[in-house]
């Protein structure tokens, strides 16, 4: 009987501690039967054979739940042992991820205005109608709206198709001077070789009290930062429309592809698009309740600006999702 105690002593996994119960206190179990032939005796012998049993079970048991304990504590550190992350691991085959060229672009854009001090701001992308259009001095009849082909919802609720609208956002919470910039996504109805449904925008504006600003600012803020984007390129203005500022013009570099020679991309004409801009319209000063000041805006869209960087020919390719063309950019 003893035996049941070394097994015991000596078992080393949890089913084999299993078997080693069954063996004692199972029905056919050692302890069990030996307490079954209690009924053959009488008096005394009965009496202290039943306490020898009553001992060696309580010793069983106590020593049965230690060793339970024991085991179970080494099963769970074999486990750990397997499912251990090796932090000195390396796989010369596996692949690391890239930033996607419109962030690249995006970030370096932010980059440059965060180093001059402006605010980055942002706005929701399902937008009301008087923030993205109204408040904007773009009333509901304007035709300038046309431009735009808008993603409405119902309840005056529309995706934005600008990230104008976060420029009226700021001048409500804010006093001026501002200094802010806003990148993100706008949605509009369209899909084609140059148009996606969805791409990236940053607005610029900054206002000040009085008439400080002019469009000399404006111009050389732009050339400035154009420089820094393309390197040595030539800028130009040209006359625009936009309702929000007046005036307005769109601006252009010499082509970053043929360096202003002319070719397919800038369609011979030396020069590519980047953004529009302008002087704020006073309406849009009104709408926000601003008095007495003066202010310039732009906005650009990061896909363009993308593609002339890194000379993507095709808008499409930047959300295909394609890995090859990510890797380009590790
Ligand atoms: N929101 C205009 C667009 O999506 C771009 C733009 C033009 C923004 C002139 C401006 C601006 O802030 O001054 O076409």
């Amino acid at each position: 009987m003893e035996d049941i105690l070394i097994n015991l002593s000596n078992c080393r996994s949890l089913d084999e501690l299993e078997d080693i119960k069954i063996q004692a206190l199972g029905k056919k179990g050692y302890i069990t039967v030996e307490f079954s032939k209690l009924k053959d005796l009488s008096g005394e012998e009965k009496k202290d054979r039943a306490s020898v049993l009553n001992n060696l079970k309580d010793k069983f048991n106590e020593e049965y739940n230690a060793k339970l304990k024991e085991l179970k504590e080494d099963f769970i550190k074999n486990e750990a042992k397997k499912d251990a992350f090796n932090f000195t691991y390396f796989d010369q085959n596996s692949k690391s991820g890239a930033f996607h060229p419109v962030m690249i672009t995006m970030d370096r854009i932010i980059d440059y205005f965060i180093r001059q001090n402006f605010s980055l701001e942002e706005g929701p992308l399902i937008e009301d109608d008087w923030h993205n259009f109204e408040a904007l001095n773009l009333p509901k009849s304007h035709p300038a709206r046309d431009m735009q082909d808008t993603f409405y919802f119902a309840d005056k609720l529309l995706l934005r198709t600008q990230t104008s609208p976060v420029q009226i956002r700021t001048m409500k919470n804010q006093k001026p001077p501002i200094r802010m910039i806003a990148p993100g996504a706008v949605f509009r109805r369209d899909f084609d070789v140059t148009h996606t449904p969805m791409f990236h925008q940053i607005e610029m504006l900054v206002v000040e009290d009085g008439d400080k600003i002019s469009f000399a600012n404006l111009k050389y803020v732009l050339e400035e930062f154009l420089k820094y984007m393309f390197g040595d390129i030539k800028v130009r203005f040209r006359p625009s429309f936009f309702p929000f500022t007046e005036p307005s013009a769109e601006v252009d570099i010499s082509c970053v592809f043929c360096g202003g020679c002319g070719c397919n991309v800038c369609k011979h004409t030396g020069f590519i698009e980047v953004m529009g801009c302008g002087m704020v319209h006073p309406n849009v000063f009104k709408d926000v309740g601003y008095k007495n000041v003066s202010g310039y805006a732009f906005g650009l869209g990061v896909e363009r600006f993308a593609m002339l960087l890194h000379k993507i020919p095709d808008l499409r390719s930047l959300f295909e999702g394609d890995l090859r063309l990510l890797e380009q950019f590790k």
